[in-house]
């Protein structure tokens, strides 16, 4: 296919270089955004009165007869072409002939790509944002179902205090809350149509941006021409929500796979989405968890790898900013498709409550509960904590636990002990007493869920 801009060149392009400088292999997942958008465009440019009626409805017609070809798999990409407006520049041509050469009229590339990309992380981040919603549902229904299983929580992976499992997993519901909250916040910021900042200074076209920035519905326009073509910022907005997301999903990953070990037992995870060894017979892995937590790697190095390509770039469009889209797209995908296994698998886990009630017998994880027993009868809490310790080691060295622990044992460190410590430091009083706002007990537990799907409508 010859160059749009060969009239300048007595050569013509080498092939490796025309390789290495085409973007249409990635950027062709743009075609529906670009096609859009050049509507938009061509729509103004009759209303203006900078092209007749008459050539912009055959525009129009020629894009949306290329739009259904795309779809329809009828027309397939040039690999000759340098990117996907080029590519859809020539066909328009092509098939309508010189009233395809006028739609150019008032734009260049530049502002092009730069609206195609917003167009298209609008669309992708609500994708991504429902995808979390269906993680947040899967969540929410495990906590529900297991509002009452008692089950050990930690600090330094040691046992610290007892709680209703269901509060362990609303954590996560929360988390992802906050990372819809991100995503919503960067695409408020990035609805702005940079369209009509042209190459980098705008145009001698009497133009009309605000009415295409209304008809591909976004809030209003860019500011300033050449910010206009030279801004990423809503990339790396949205690759930093991603990476914080990813982070989340990770620390969940990583404790579905310890949970899943022998040596917790706390789940089960169903079989559809673990996997076998090819040696050990015995085996039943979390390889799901365990992409997710490793795709986290990935989805950090498109943050710092677009991070890394903006700085120190001078304005306006320079040809690295070509390397956003493979950076942002890899991140969708990847996050994409995380979310697309990880809500099935937490949906259908099992939780296995005797062994998460069992963990929380062990590891004395009621001292902190027998200490505020002394508090509540009038010791200070610095000196009930203290005695507390030395109960435990104690019955480390006898072999006990607290519930276990004689009265008359218990009376040699205070008289306040009687015979209503052994109510007191029960799991189910430790945690069905926890009712602080936010607190572990299955009632703020479906209190938490309340909040989260009213957050969800
Ligand atoms: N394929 C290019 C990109 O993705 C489109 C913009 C090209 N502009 C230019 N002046 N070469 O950035």
């Amino acid at each position: 296919m010859e160059k749009m801009w060969a009239g300048r060149f007595q050569k013509t392009l080498d092939k490796t270089a025309d390789d290495f400088n085409s973007s249409l292999r990635f950027d062709k997942r743009m075609y529906a955004q670009d096609i859009q958008g050049s509507m938009a465009h061509a729509t103004m440019l009759a209303a203006q009165g900078i092209l007749p009626q008459a050539e912009v409805d055959t525009i129009i017609d020629g894009l949306q007869g290329i739009w259904e070809d795309i779809d329809a798999g009828k027309l397939s990409f040039d690999d000759g072409a340098e990117d996907i407006h080029m590519f859809i520049e020539a066909e328009l041509t092509k098939r309508i002939g010189d009233a395809g050469k006028r739609l150019h009229t008032a734009r260049s590339r530049n502002d092009q790509v730069a609206l195609d990309i917003r167009l298209y992380l609008r669309d992708a981040t609500g994708a991504i944002i429902d995808g979390v919603k269906e993680v947040i549902k899967a969540v929410v229904a495990q906590a529900e179902e297991n509002a009452d299983v008692i089950a050990p929580a930690y600090t330094h992976l040691q046992r610290a205090q007892p709680i209703s499992f269901g509060h362990q997993l609303m954590a996560y519901a929360m988390m992802l809350l906050r990372d819809i909250s991100r995503m919503q916040d960067a695409v408020k910021r990035m609805n702005l149509s940079p369209l009509g900042s042209c190459a980098l200074a705008g145009t001698t076209y009497n133009t009309n941006r605000a009415l295409v920035a209304e008809k591909l519905g976004f809030d209003g326009v860019t500011k300033n021409s050449i910010d206009g073509v030279s801004d990423r910022d809503f990339c790396v907005e949205l690759l930093s929500a991603f990476s914080i997301l990813m982070m989340h999903l990770s620390r969940f990953s990583e404790e579905i796979i310890l949970w899943s070990s022998w040596e917790f037992k706390f789940i089960e995870l169903d079989d559809s989405y673990t996997t076998g060894s090819s040696i050990m017979p015995q085996k039943k892995n979390p390889d799901m968890a365990e992409l997710i937590r490793g795709k986290t790697g990935r989805v950090y190095g498109d943050l710092m790898a677009l991070l890394t390509t903006l700085k120190g770039l001078p304005l306006a469009y320079n040809k690295d900013m070509q390397e956003d889209k493979e950076s942002i797209f890899d991140a969708i995908d990847t996050v994409g498709m995380c979310l697309r296994v990880l809500a099935p698998m937490v949906a259908t886990m099992k939780v296995l409550k005797e062994n998460t009630y069992k963990a929380a017998q062990k590891g004395f994880i009621n001292a902190t509960d027998l200490a505020d027993y002394l508090t509540k009868k009038g010791m200070p809490f610095r000196a009930a904590y203290k005695i507390v310790g030395q109960i435990v080691a104690e019955c480390i060295e006898k072999g006990n636990v607290l519930d276990d622990f004689p009265l008359e044992s218990y009376q040699k460190y205070s008289e306040l002990f009687a015979q209503d410590l052994y109510e007191e430091i029960a799991l189910e009083t430790c945690v069905n007493k926890r009712n602080s706002e936010g607190g572990a007990s299955p009632k703020s537990v479906r209190e938490q869920i309340k909040y989260v799907q009213q957050c969800l409508k």
